[in-house]
């Protein structure tokens, strides 16, 4: 059935408080629910429908009286009260689960022997009968009983309120959360875990306990993630006046886990990824993802629990709100420049590719089948994108005062988009109607900017047209408002005062283009000026100009804004990449860009720039952003070797430049993770993949000595990953060498398949199944099948697309197997095919029949379903 955001009710009843009694057993969990229901005032008195999912129902009582088995009705998905009172009464259910057999990872299930929850979206139904949508907000107290030597941790949402030992091996805990919640931000926790404990003291002089669950023996692992916790906490007080509002704050590492991290209230479950770090075992990407996950669930604790969803179609009211905030959090810790090229490179590999495919949606979908389809790139990126236009638009003390008004108004409440918007267009006066667009139509508009410069007037005009291209179940598109931060260099490339008499379409220096069309020209030029348009990647846009490769070249080297120095190098590559791809499809070979090469030069030449953004520099663009700009009839294997040889190009004519970036940056302090230290590493191993990209061998000496001596999980694997890229000699031993001193690191283990995944060699895909019989793989493991296959399916452009459709097979069998287990993490997998069309006729062919063969495939879950009937739609 399909849910449509136009059918929304107010729910007919409502939950005042909710006592939970849950009897930990590995296959036989009982949860005693007390419900304390009440007819919504708002709604008309109507019949109880509670939702289930896989449920058993051992007895139900109404006000403590057993009721009649004529009165009810109990499927394992649906408990309904045909005839329930006319005014508040209490309801306890009894349900008995098996956490063992939950192989989905939704509800109450057991990783590594640990009882823990996962109940968004809809996980809550799977654990007891409840009105599981977001808008019931109640008091939870939750009692959890197990046997001591099993389970001698037990923890839920709130604070501890009573805890002690029963007959024989059991004891108990209680917890209360004194705060209203939804359903899916309940969690419970059961198991032999170790912790770590700091204190944090917030705004107000309270003392809150801070505890990191882990594994035994890992605690030494935990700091990083505790660190980045503290910071994440004072962050929020300085930059929004947010205080945390419980005496303790948990997180739980476990190793079994669907997504990211969760942010239940006061009780975080996170994947063990996301918390466990050692320099020795973690690479300075991981701390970075370390520390935005951990601030991004801890600031759900106002954007999300605090403030919660109406229903599920709001879920970018705290995705796409969160994600802005731990973005602007680690901009403040990090570089912000150098955060902003990276988020610009995520949004662009992954929500652009979204948006122009199958799989399009708009940042609020109208519609859904599956809710848990919808934690998707256009949810989260793009809506942290639209959060932060509106910043750009109403400037930052506004958007401040915006957000508290948001805060103040609506604490303690289940929310809607219209009602967050809102808060901005009060605090600005600014009409927000139109810019409402962004949340409802999909698809990434493209602007096409004309420039012409008119020597006896000394004017400079731009004309700028928007287009927006049809989406599924959206043909037809309005103009959007799209905010475009610009300036005008002169010669020499310094900023010039942007003086545009004629109307209000530039406030301060954004440009506001709201129309299909539109013409700005400014006086009092006396040259031509060069154009700096969308600074800061202003709008989440595509863009295209007539800014000529010398334009480029001077933004490159003095555009005020670091953005736009960078994208003008990618620019320039990415004519380059493309015009080479068409050569290479025509049996030519590719050319050089002597403009390039010197660009580049200057920028490693360049003493006053950070090492992180200089190795964004020499990183050309990626397989998929050349193939997301060729759009259609692609053949990857031409993108690749396009690719290479510029690669190659860049390694031979900087080879010595190169080569004394490698020496400079080499380092005999002890490892850091801190950005700046980071960045160093960076650049180096930048420089590194680039001697290697030409083959020679002293390259891959250089790299086989890198990996012996690192003395951190950074530069060893760096190393690792240029001789298995580049195919060097030693490759088989390095990585036999690795797994061995690896072995009894899971996470680390992932690095070894991803990278065996990752390679472009036509063996790659052999090597992937052989590694699926690998002791160290298992398919239960998320973490694990997306290290291999997620690597493969979504990170190897070449392989998974090989020409004779071995690829598309191999990931559709595995995505077979594993919907039966876990069909989250099916349907994940399954998106991989979503850019099946824009590849040549004979690729094309061939994974369209995969997807049909999946398609045809009885008693798929309808996480899977969903995501395969729309890729072919
Ligand atoms: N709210 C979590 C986060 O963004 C994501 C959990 C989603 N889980 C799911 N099964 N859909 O931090
Ligand atoms: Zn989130």
């Amino acid at each position: 059935p399909v849910i449509r955001l136009s059918d929304y009710q107010a729910p007919d009843w409502l939950v005042d408080t909710v006592h939970l009694d849950v009897n930990l057993h590995p296959t036989a969990t009982r949860v005693r629910a007390v419900l304390a229901l009440r007819p919504n005032p708002t709604a008309s008195p109507a019949a109880l429908v509670l939702e289930g999912d896989g449920l058993a129902l051992i007895s139900l009582k109404r006000d403590g009286v057993p009721l009649a088995p004529d009165s009810y009705v109990a499927t394992p998905d649906k408990l309904t009260i045909a005839q329930p009172p006319h005014g508040p009464f209490t309801l306890e259910i009894e349900t008995l689960v098996d956490p063992t057999a939950n192989t989905q990872l939704s509800g109450l299930y057991r990783s590594s022997g640990t009882w823990c929850t996962q109940c968004e979206a809809e996980g809550f139904r799977r654990i007891t009968y409840f009105p599981d949508r977001p808008d019931v907000m109640a008091i939870y107290t939750t009692r959890i009983e197990a046997d001591k030597s099993e389970a001698p941790v037990l923890l839920a949402n709130g604070n501890l309120v009573e805890s002690g030992d029963l007959d024989g091996d059991r004891h108990f805990a209680v917890w209360h959360d004194p705060h209203k919640k939804p359903s899916y931000l309940f969690a419970l926790v059961g198991g032999d875990l170790a912790c770590v404990e700091d204190t944090f003291t917030t705004m107000s002089s309270r003392e809150v306990t801070l505890r990191i669950y882990v594994e035994h023996g890992k605690e030494g692992r935990a700091g990083y993630a505790m660190d980045a916790l503290k910071r994440s906490m004072r962050w929020d007080e300085e930059a929004f006046g947010r205080e945390y509002d419980l005496d303790i704050f948990m997180i739980v590492a476990v190793s079994d886990f669907n997504m990211g991290a969760m942010e239940n209230k006061g009780l975080n479950v996170f994947n063990d990824k996301y918390v466990l770090a050692s320099g020795d075992t973690a690479t300075d990407a991981d701390f970075a993802g370390i520390e935005s996950v951990i601030a991004h669930e801890y600031f759900h604790n106002w954007t999300g629990n605090r403030i919660t969803c109406r229903d599920w179609f709001q879920l970018c009211l705290k995705e796409g709100l969160t994600v802005y905030r731990d973005q602007e959090f680690t901009s403040d810790m990090r570089s912000r420049p150098v955060k902003r090229i990276a988020d610009v490179r995520n949004l662009r590999a992954a929500q652009f590719v979204e948006d122009s495919g199958p799989l399009a949606h708009p940042v609020r979908p109208a519609a859904y089948k599956e809710i848990n389809n919808f934690y998707t790139a256009t949810v989260y990126e793009k809506g942290s994108e639209v959060v932060r236009m509106i910043g750009t638009l109403i400037g930052h003390d506004q958007f401040r005062a915006g957000m508290d008004l948001y805060f103040e108004r609506h604490d303690g409440e289940a929310a809607t988009v219209e009602q967050f918007v809102q808060c901005f267009a009060e605090v600005s006066g600014r009409d927000m109607t139109q810019f409402m667009r962004w949340y409802a139509q999909a698809g990434t508009p493209e602007v096409t900017v004309k420039t012409r410069y008119d020597e006896e007037k000394r004017t400079y005009t731009i004309s700028l047209k928007q287009t927006l291209a049809p989406t599924p179940g959206q043909p037809d598109k309005e103009a959007m408002l799209i905010p475009l931060r610009m300036g005008l260099l002169d010669k020499n490339g310094k900023d010039l005062p942007i003086i545009n008499a004629q109307d209000g379409s530039i406030v301060r220096d954004v440009l506001i283009l709201d129309k299909p069309e539109l013409t700005v020209a400014f006086d009092g030029m006396a040259e031509r000026p060069v154009l700096s348009i969308n600074r800061g990647f202003s709008a989440p846009i595509k863009l295209v100009t007539d800014l000529t490769g010398a334009d480029f070249a001077l933004l490159a080297r003095h555009d005020s804004d670091p953005f736009n120095r960078w994208q003008a190098l990618q620019t320039t590559a990415l004519r380059l990449l493309i015009d080479n791809v068409s050569r290479l499809r025509v049996g030519g070979v590719p050319r050089a860009d002597d403009h390039l090469i010197a660009a580049l030069a200057a920028i490693l030449d360049d003493a006053g720039l950070e090492p992180a953004f200089i190795a964004l520099c020499l990183m050309p663009p990626g397989e998929g952003d050349i193939a997301r700009e060729i759009g259609r009839d692609i053949d990857p294997d031409k993108i690749q070797r396009a690719r290479q040889a510029l690669r190659e190009d860049i390694g031979i004519r900087l080879g010595a430049e190169l080569s004394h970036a490698y020496e400079r940056l080499t380092s005999s302090e002890p490892y850091s993770p801190d950005a700046a230290s980071a960045g160093r590493r960076a650049l180096r191993n930048v420089a590194l993949d680039l001697m290697a990209a030409t083959g020679a061998s002293p390259a891959f000496t250089r790299a086989s000595e890198q990996y012996a001596a690192a003395d951190n999980m950074t530069d060893r694997m760096a190393a690792l990953s240029t001789l298995v890229q580049h195919d060097a000699p030693g490759r088989a031993e390095a990585l036999d060498d690795f797994y061995s001193r690896y072995a009894e690191n899971a996470l680390v283990i992932d690095k070894w398949f991803s990278l065996q995944a990752s390679s472009p060699h036509k063996s790659t895909l052999d090597k992937v199944r052989a590694l699926t019989s690998h002791p160290a793989f298992s398919m239960g493991n998320p973490n694990r099948v997306r290290a291999l296959i997620g690597a493969f399916a979504h990170g190897n452009l070449t392989q998974f697309n090989r020409a004779d459709g071995a690829g598309y097979a191999f990931v559709a069998d595995a995505i077979l197997e594993i919907d039966p287990k876990n069909p989250q993490l099916a349907a994940r997998l399954a998106t991989a095919f979503r850019t099946w069309r824009t590849f040549e006729t004979g690729r094309r062919t061939l994974a369209e029949a995969h997807l049909r063969r999946i398609r045809s495939h009885g008693g798929l879950s309808r996480d899977l379903a969903d995501i395969v009937e729309r890729a072919l739609a």
